[in-house]
Order: structure tokens, then C-alpha cells, then sequence
């Protein structure tokens, strides 16, 4: 590095000298977008591994030191103080909001909840046994058909409502989607609840009575939805900013997030710990599981443990740990498979293996258990990620929207197909 504004590359047998660019916090980025032009030279990087996609001031993650800070303010004090909502103004908005910004907010949330009523044909179009994941990608598409004609993207203030609908909606059409994987009549938001009440009277009330929720209940997933709400260039919220470089709409974006969540290695890790704890069956068994997870020819790991990012501690684990315990013991769930689930956290955070390996329990290790002990099926996990997600999604869109070096993302390639040659006719194949 010739000094901390820019480095000098040697390439092609001329000196090319690349600025650096340099955050608030993090690594400082080497900027080499002239260098095709002054060498013909590109660079590969598959899985953007070492490579910045963009300048944004919403989420930062340091995986060393265990840091996840919304807008500058670090996950442990907004789980602590913050509620959903609130926390969804904040990285949409980037500042907290005051009294009376807040209950505009709230209020605009909760007057857009309603779904239009075209949409119940529309889910009813869907197999019941239809993955929600694949209703909720298909029915948040289709809100681009409903507010489509009317949508200016030059517009602040329409980028901003369909921002609050796609907040305000998500969780509406997530809960209509269980209800129809059950063959229960859909429910209507209701306003004088809560976002996370509102979701989860949507989830469970039956028409035959009302629904009786405990506290801790609507308070542990609040505090989840607060944990999943961003985490900087993910791999769903990088597909939404994909799609919004084209001009896409909104919806349709979101919907592209929803798609890209869904997959196994990014938010399907939580069904996964539930799958390997019902395959693990029994109390006395977990004993065998960590002795097999520690054998590399089993092929078999501990799901929820270890992090790419984190290599301490996930900071959301910590944070959630203390709440799975609470919602176990205040729920009184009795459930042989979270005892499974404590004993194995149990079992691996004192073997030498997970500890020298710094293999800790991650954040999806908890929110399964959470999950399942508020009475979530194990289909819908990812849908309840998503629904946290939508308001990191929608963030990362509107500062997008307004970026100045906002570019179409439009990698480039190693081709390794054939050179150049000529058609032969099929006769002569
Ligand atoms: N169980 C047993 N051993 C493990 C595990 C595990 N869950 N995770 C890592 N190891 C071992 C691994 O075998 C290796 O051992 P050694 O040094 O002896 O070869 C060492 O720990 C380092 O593993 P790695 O594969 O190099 O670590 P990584 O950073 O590439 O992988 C991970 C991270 C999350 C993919 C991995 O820990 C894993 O597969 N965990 C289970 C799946 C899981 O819970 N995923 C959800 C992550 S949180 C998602 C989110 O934030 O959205």
C-alpha cells in the first residue's frame, strides 16, 4: 500500500494506482473500478468473499469482536430498550424517533396491515400443502400487481408508503399463508394491538374464542424480530438491492429477498436445528450426537453451532439465550425435544472440542427453540425471519434509491465455454 488513500497495483506491466476508500468503521475498500479500463484487467472474487457492493450507513458488523450495530447503535442496548417497530423506523429512517414520529409511524403501520380482499382467491389458489416460504415469495410479488400504475420511484413520499405497506403487510400475509397451509379462515389485523400481538392474534385466534397470550410470549418475539431485522449485505438483502438497481419494483424486490432467504444456508438454518433435534429423539441420546459431530467421516454437525462471521460469539445468541430460557420456564412448555435442545447446549459448551474451536450456539440455534415453544410449526420458521427482514430489505431499497453511485449490478464472468466455432447442420452432427 503506497499510503492510506490509495494503493499501487502493477498489472499488465504498468503501475495503476487505486484509491482506497475508507468508512466510518471496517476495512478500507480498494476501489478497482478503473481498472479494466487502464489494464483490460478484471477480478474474481465468487461469493463476494472480498468485495464491497455498495456504501451504506444502515447496519455494521465486526465478526471478531462479536459487534452488530443498527445505525451505530449496538444490538445488545436496542434488544434491551427498543421494540420492533421502533427499531424498523430507526434503520429505515436512520435516527430514533421522537414521540410524535413514532406514533405517526406506528399508526401508519397499522392502518396498512389490511391485505385487498382479492387476495383471498388469490391464496386460495395454493395447494394447502403448499411450503408458506413459496405462498409468502408468491403473494408479496403480487402486491407489485396491486400497487403497480400508481408508483413514481422519483417520488420520496411513495417510496416511503410502499416501504411502511410492505412493513405492515408482511405479517398479514405470513399468518394468512399458515392459516391456509391449516384450513383456518384467514383474520383480519386488528388495529388496537400491537405489530407482534397483531401477528400472532393472526397466527392463532380461532373464531370460537378469544386468544389467550402471555406477556412473554409477544416479548420474545418482538425480541427476535429486533436480532433478524438487518444484518448488513446478506445474501437476501443484496439480491432486493440486485433487483432494485433495475428499477424493479418494490415489491417485486422484496419478493426476490424473500426467495433468496429461503434457502438452506441462509435462513432455513433454523428449521434445520429442529430437524437435527428430532433426529437426535431423546435426552439421554445427546451425548451420541456431540461424539458424532466431532468425527469429521460422520458428516454430521451440530446445526445452530459456529458462525462464518462470528468467531467469538454471535452477539444475538447471547442476547437470545437469556430469553429461551425465560419463555421455557414462564410458558411451562414440556417438550422432550427442548430438553434435547438444553442438554445439548449443555453438553457442547463444556466439551473441549466446541470450546477450543470457539463453536458456539448461534442465533438460530435459540430462535428455533423459541419458536417452537410459542407453537410456530417448523415450516413457517423462515417465513418469521422473513417477516423481521422485510424491514433491513426495505432499508437497504430506500437508501438505494437515493444513492449517487447507485449502479445496475451487473457482474462480470470467467468464460470457460468453447472458443469461437462454426454451426454444423444436424445432418452432419
Ligand atoms: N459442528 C461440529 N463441528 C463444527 C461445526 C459444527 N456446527 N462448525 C464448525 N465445526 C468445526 C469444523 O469441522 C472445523 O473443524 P477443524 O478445524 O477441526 O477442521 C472447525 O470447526 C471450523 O469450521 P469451518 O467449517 O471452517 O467454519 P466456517 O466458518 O466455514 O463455518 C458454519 C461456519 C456456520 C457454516 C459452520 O459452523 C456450520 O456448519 N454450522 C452449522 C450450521 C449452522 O448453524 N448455520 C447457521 C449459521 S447462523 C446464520 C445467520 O447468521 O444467518
Amino acid at each position: 500500500m503506497s499510503d492510506n488513500k490509495s494503493v499501487v497495483l502493477n498489472a499488465a506491466g504498468k503501475n495503476v494506482e487505486l484509491p482506497v476508500h475508507h468508512g466510518t468503521l471496517g476495512a478500507p475498500c480498494v476501489d478497482i473500478t478503473r481498472l479494466p479500463k487502464e489494464t483490460g484487467l478484471f477480478t474474481y472474487d465468487p461469493g463476494f468473499v472480498a468485495t464491497a457492493s455498495c456504501r451504506s450507513a444502515v447496519t455494521y458488523i465486526d465478526g471478531d469482536e462479536g459487534v452488530l450495530l443498527y445505525r451505530g447503535y449496538p444490538i445488545e442496548q436496542l434488544a434491551k430498550h427498543s421494540s420492533f417497530l421502533e427499531t424498523s423506523y430507526l434503520l429505515m429512517n436512520g435516527e430514533l424517533p421522537d414521540a410524535s414520529q413514532f406514533a405517526k409511524f406506528e399508526h401508519e403501520v397499522t392502518h396498512h396491515t389490511m391485505m385487498h380482499e382479492a387476495f383471498k382467491s388469490f391464496l386460495h389458489g395454493f395447494r394447502h400443502d403448499a411450503h408458506p416460504m413459496a405462498m409468502l415469495c408468491g403473494m408479496v410479488g403480487s402486491l407489485a400487481a396491486f400497487y403497480h400504475d400508481d408508483l413514481d420511484l422519483e417520488d420520496p413520499e411513495q417510496r416511503r408508503l410502499a416501504a411502511i405497506r410492505l412493513l405492515a403487510k408482511v405479517p398479514t400475509i405470513a399468518a394468512a399463508c399458515y392459516r391456509h397451509s391449516i384450513g383456518w379462515p384467514i383474520r383480519y389485523p386488528r388495529n388496537n394491538l400491537e405489530y407482534v400481538e397483531r401477528f400472532l392474534h393472526m397466527m392463532f385466534e380461532v373464531p370460537s374464542g378469544p386468544l389467550q397470550l402471555k406477556p412473554v410470549a409477544a416479548k420474545a418475539l418482538d425480541l427476535l424480530f429486533i436480532l433478524h431485522a438487518d444484518h448488513e449485505q446478506n445474501a437476501s438483502t443484496s439480491t432486493v438491492r440486485l433487483v432494485g438497481s433495475t428499477g424493479a419494483n418494490p415489491y417485486a424486490c422484496v419478493a426476490a429477498g424473500v426467495a433468496a432467504l429461503w434457502g438452506p444456508a441462509h435462513g432455513g438454518a433454523n428449521e434445520a436445528v429442529l430437524k437435527m433435534l428430532a433426529e437426535i429423539g431423546r435426552p439421554e441420546d445427546v451425548s451420541k450426537a456431540v461424539d458424532r459431530a466431532k468425527d469429521k467421516n460422520s458428516g454430521f454437525r451440530l446445526m445452530g453451532f459456529g458462525h462464518r462471521v462470528y468467531k467469538n460469539f454471535d452477539p444475538r445468541a447471547t442476547i437470545i439465550r437469556e430469553m429461551c430460557h425465560k419463555v421455557l420456564s414462564e410458558l411451562g412448555v414440556d417438550d422432550p425435544m427442548l430438553e434435547v435442545a438444553m442438554r445439548l447446549e449443555e453438553a457442547a459448551l463444556k466439551d473441549e472440542y466446541f470450546v477450543q474451536r470457539k463453536l458456539y450456539p448461534n442465533v438460530d440455534f435459540y430462535s428455533g427453540i423459541i419458536y417452537k415453544a410459542l407453537g410456530i410449526p417448523t415450516e413457517m420458521f423462515t417465513v418469521m425471519f422473513a417477516i423481521a427482514r422485510t424491514a433491513g430489505w426495505v432499508s437497504h431499497w430506500l437508501e438505494q434509491q437515493t444513492d449517487p453511485e447507485a449502479k445496475i449490478g451487473r457482474p462480470r464472468q470467467i468464460y470457460t465455454g468453447a472458443a469461437t466455432r462454426d454451426y454444423v447442420g444436424m445432418d452432419k452432427r
